[in-house]
C-alpha cells in the first residue's frame, strides 16, 4: 500500500511516499527558514501562505521522485495528513489539500498527530528498536517523554512546563544575533567554546522529576550576557566563527551542555523507574551531535539509543505516512469534516 504524508504543521511544506508503512519511496521537504529568519522565528501567517503557494509542487516532485515517471496518481492508495499540534492556519492548508486531493482519487484519508509522527520515525528506520521504550520527542515545540509499551499504546510520562528545548536553543540564538533557526548554529558553534566556563544549574521540577524546563537557562544567560557585556554579534557572523568573542562560544556551549545535561537526567530518571529496552529520540533537537553523542556514550552497556536519520529528525512527511499507513491499511479513514487541532493531545 502506497501511502501519500502530507506535514504542513509549522515551516516545512512536505510529501512523501512510503510503501507499506516501511520503505521511503520519496520525501521532499520545502523549508521556510529564509522567509522566516528575518523575523527570527517563525511568523504563523507567513508559514500558512508558503504553505499554500508551495504545496502542489511539493507533492508533484514527490510523486516524481518516487516514481521518476511524474503525477502517477493512480499508484496513490490512501493520504495521511498532520492534524495537530501546530499553528492552525498552516495545518489548515495540508488539511484541505489532503482532503480534496483525496476526495477527488476517491482514496481514504486519515489524520495524524505530529508527535506520534516524530515517535514513528524511530522505528520506521531502526525496526529492530525493541519495546518497551522510552520516547523522547524534542523539537522546537515540544519537550515529551513517553513510555512505548507496545505498538498501539504510548503513555506521556513528562513534558516541559514553559518553552521546549528547540525554543530554548532558537532564542538564545536569537539573542546572540546567530540566527535562526538556532539549534544547526549551536550546534555547530559549540565544539569552538568551553562548556564548563559558565555553570547554568539543572532546574528542579518539584513534584514531578521528571518535568522538563527551559526558561530559566534562558533567562540565567541572558543575565549572564548582560554581566559580561556579551553584545549581539552582526548578522552572517553566526558562518565566520573566527569573528565570534570567546565569551559567546563558550556560553553557546556551555548552554548546549545544560540542554543536553537536562534532556539525559530526565530519561535516567525515567530509566530507573520504567521497563525499557531501548531508548528513542526524535524531533528537530535529536539532530544535535552532542544529544547523539553523549546519550550513546551515557548508556551504553545498558540501553541500544536509537534516533532517525538527520533528514526524518527535523519536520517531514515520511514519519507523517508511516503513521498513518497503519489505520489506513486496516480500512480506516477520517470523515470530510475532520478538524485541525492545534494543540492536539497525544
Ligand atoms: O521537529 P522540528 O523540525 O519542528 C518542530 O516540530 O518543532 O524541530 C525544529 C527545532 C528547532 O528548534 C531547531 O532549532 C531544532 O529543532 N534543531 C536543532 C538542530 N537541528 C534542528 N537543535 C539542535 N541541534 C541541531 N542540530
Ligand atoms: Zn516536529
Amino acid at each position: 500500500m502506497n501511502v501519500l504524508g502530507i506535514e504542513t504543521s509549522c515551516d516545512e511544506t512536505a510529501a512523501a511516499l512510503v510503501e507499506d508503512g516501511r520503505r521511503i519511496l520519496s520525501n521532499v521537504v520545502a523549508s521556510q527558514v529564509d522567509v522566516h529568519a528575518v523575523y527570527g522565528g517563525v511568523v504563523p501567517e507567513l508559514a500558512s501562505r508558503e504553505h499554500a503557494s508551495n504545496i502542489n509542487h511539493v507533492v508533484d516532485l514527490c510523486l516524481a521522485q518516487a516514481w521518476k515517471g511524474g503525477s502517477t496518481w493512480d499508484r496513490v492508495d490512501g493520504i495521511a495528513v498532520t492534524r495537530g499540534p501546530g499553528l492552525v492556519g498552516a495545518l489548515l492548508v495540508g488539511m484541505a489539500y489532503a482532503k480534496a486531493l483525496a476526495f477527488a482519487l476517491e482514496i481514504p484519508m486519515v489524520g495524524v498527530n505530529h508527535l506520534e509522527g516524530h515517535i514513528r520515525s524511530v522505528p520506521l528506520e531502526h525496526p529492530e528498536a525493541e519495546l518497551p521504550a522510552l520516547a523522547l520527542v524534542v523539537s522546537g515545540g515540544h519537550t515529551s517523554l513517553f513510555h512505548l509499551e507496545d505498538g498501539n499504546s504510548c503513555r506521556e510520562l513528562s513534558r516541559t512546563r514553559d518553552d521546549a528545548a528547540g525554543e530554548a536553543l532558537d532564542k538564545l540564538s536569537k539573542a546572540l544575533g546567530l540566527g535562526y533557526p538556532g539549534g544547526p548554529v549551536i550546534d555547530r558553534l559549540a565544539p569552538l567554546g568551553n562548556p564548563k566556563a559558565v555553570r547554568f544549574s539543572l532546574p528542579r521540577t518539584k513534584g514531578a522529576e521528571l518535568d522538563f524546563s527551559f526558561s530559566g537557562i534562558k533567562t540565567a544567560a541572558l543575565r549572564h550576557c548582560r554581566l559580561e557585556g556579551i553584545q549581539p554579534v552582526e548578522p552572517g557572523f553566526a558562518k565566520s566563527p573566527e569573528r565570534i568573542p570567546k565569551a559567546m562560544l563558550d556560553l553557546v556551549a556551555s548552554y548546549q551542555k545544560c540542554v543536553v545535561d537536562q534532556l539525559l537526567d530526565r530519561i535516567e530518571k525515567a530509566w530507573k523507574r520504567r521497563d525499557a529496552r531501548s531508548i528513542q529520540i526524535s524531533g528537530g533537537v535529536s539532530a544535535n551531535s552532542e544529544l547523539r553523542r553523549r546519550a550513546a556514550d551515557h548508556f551504553r552497556d545498558r540501553a541500544p539509543v536509537y534516533f532517525p536519520s538527520l533528514l526524518l529528525s527535523t519536520d517531514n512527511a515520511a514519519m507523517i505516512a508511516a503513521t498513518g499507513h497503519r489505520r489506513l491499511a486496516a480500512g480506516e479513514r477520517d470523515s470530510w469534516d475532520l478538524t485541525a487541532e492545534p494543540n492536539l493531545p497525544l
